[in-house]
């Protein structure tokens, strides 16, 4: 007997009765909406949203990570039992498929933030909200379900920084997410090219309000990178004023090397996300599933740790959940579903990847999220090293 799996562009009866709109009939698969998105969205924002930051390395380096590695096919498991439920950090989640925080969405459709919260709300998936939404944080979690953390960028001034802490604790936000790997952003090559601006009705109006910061004059002998933008860069002493400051769970996003795990790890932050900002900080950093086995080993087994960065079906999320994460985030593929279907979009790409994950799970004989250990995966043979992996006997 074989069953088949179809397509369905059904969320269920309850989303389906709030979230209107239509799936276009090309949408197979969750990755179908990158390709898509082209047609949706105008080309220079596109390209700015899709492409990294100089010449892309670590974006083609995300992506080739996960086909690096295969997923075995267990037989005769039952799996009947079978569900994607997680508990992270003691909150309990239907499943791992987290919304990453992503900024300006109004790029992609006007309402931005405001559907992507209502997807999610939906599809009982986490939302992150970003500092630099183009929809106010207090708008977005009126629209999210109770499963919204608030993404937290320092501000120059600790005063505005706390300002934006205290407003996520007020709109019931339940963790922060500290994004510490991007203080300075190299340019994106490829948006250049494609002549992007930020339109000047897409703002960050969470910051709004906050005092323009005084410009600094620079010395002839000084650099504009050093003493100039990283001049506002946090330390550590940040982070620690920040944590006593707040008693919601402090998460940090942008971990890549174990070291830092371990001591963000000792200084009692409540779990880290492994990410390389989706190639979108540091051009030539690994991918963060290269770096996901090492920092779960610094980190232990039980400590929390998430994952994202490249992730565009169901079967990545298995490989990142085999290597260590308890959940993943997914970035760009939010944006692509919301400029081409709005919050029905989103709620129906969050859909195809639990299903495209629930599938792995059941051919690979893992009915739950804890049975997804490394030994589902086999690294990837190349046919000159086969050979070797299976030596021919006869
Ligand atoms: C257009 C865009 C805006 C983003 N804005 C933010 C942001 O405001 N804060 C943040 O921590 N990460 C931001 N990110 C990074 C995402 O949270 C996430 O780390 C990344 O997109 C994951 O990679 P993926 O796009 O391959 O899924 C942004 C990413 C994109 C593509």
């Amino acid at each position: 007997m074989m069953a088949m799996m179809m397509t369905s562009t059904s969320i269920s009866t309850s989303t389906a009765q709030t979230l209107t709109g239509a799936i276009p009939p090309e949408i197979h698969c969750a990755q179908d909406y990158e390709s898509l998105a082209r047609r949706f969205m105008a080309s220079p924002s596109y390209e700015y949203v899709a492409g990294g930051c100089g010449n892309d390395l670590t974006v083609a380096a995300n992506l080739s990570a996960f086909s690096q590695w295969d997923i075995y096919p267990r037989l005769l498991r039952d799996v009947t039992a079978g569900h994607t439920v997680v508990t992270i950090a003691g909150q309990t989640f239907a499943h791992p498929v987290f919304m990453a925080p992503v900024a300006f969405q109004q790029l992609a459709h006007t309402a931005g933030e405001l559907e992507s919260a209502r997807a999610a709300h939906a599809m009982q998936s986490c939302l992150i909200s970003s500092t630099l939404s183009s929809c106010r944080l207090e708008d977005i979690a009126c629209a999210a379900g109770p499963q919204r953390w608030f993404q937290l960028y320092f501000q120059p001034r600790h005063g505005d920084t706390l300002d934006l802490v205290k407003r996520a604790e007020d709109a019931g936000y339940s963790a922060i997410v500290v994004t510490l790997d991007a203080s300075i952003q190299a340019a994106s090559h490829r948006a250049q090219r494609a002549g992007f601006s930020m339109p000047s009705d897409c703002v960050a109006v969470n910051l709004r309000d906050h005092a323009i910061p005084e410009k600094i004059s620079l010395g002839p002998d000084q650099s504009r990178i050093f003493q100039g933008v990283m001049r506002d860069a946090p330390t550590w002493r940040d982070l620690e004023w920040l944590m006593s400051q707040t008693s919601l769970p402090v998460w940090i996003k942008g971990v890549l090397h174990p070291l830092d795990a371990c001591s963000l790890q000792q200084r009692g932050v409540a779990g880290l996300i492994v990410s390389n900002h989706g190639g979108r900080s540091l051009d030539g950093a690994p991918a963060s599933l290269t770096m996901l086995p090492a920092i779960r080993a610094a980190v232990g087994p039980a400590f929390p740790l998430l994952l994202d960065s490249g992730i565009r079906s169901g079967s990545d999320i298995f490989k990142a959940l085999a290597l260590g994460a308890n959940a993943v985030l997914i970035g760009r593929l939010q944006m692509y579903a919301l400029s081409v279907a709005g919050a029905l979009g989103v709620a129906h790409m969050i859909k195809l990847l639990r299903e495209e994950l629930e599938v792995c799970m059941a051919l690979a004989g893992c009915p739950t999220v804890p049975d997804i250990d490394s030994g589902a995966l086999i690294r990837r043979v190349t046919p000159d090293q086969r050979h070797a992996v299976f030596p021919i006997t006869n």
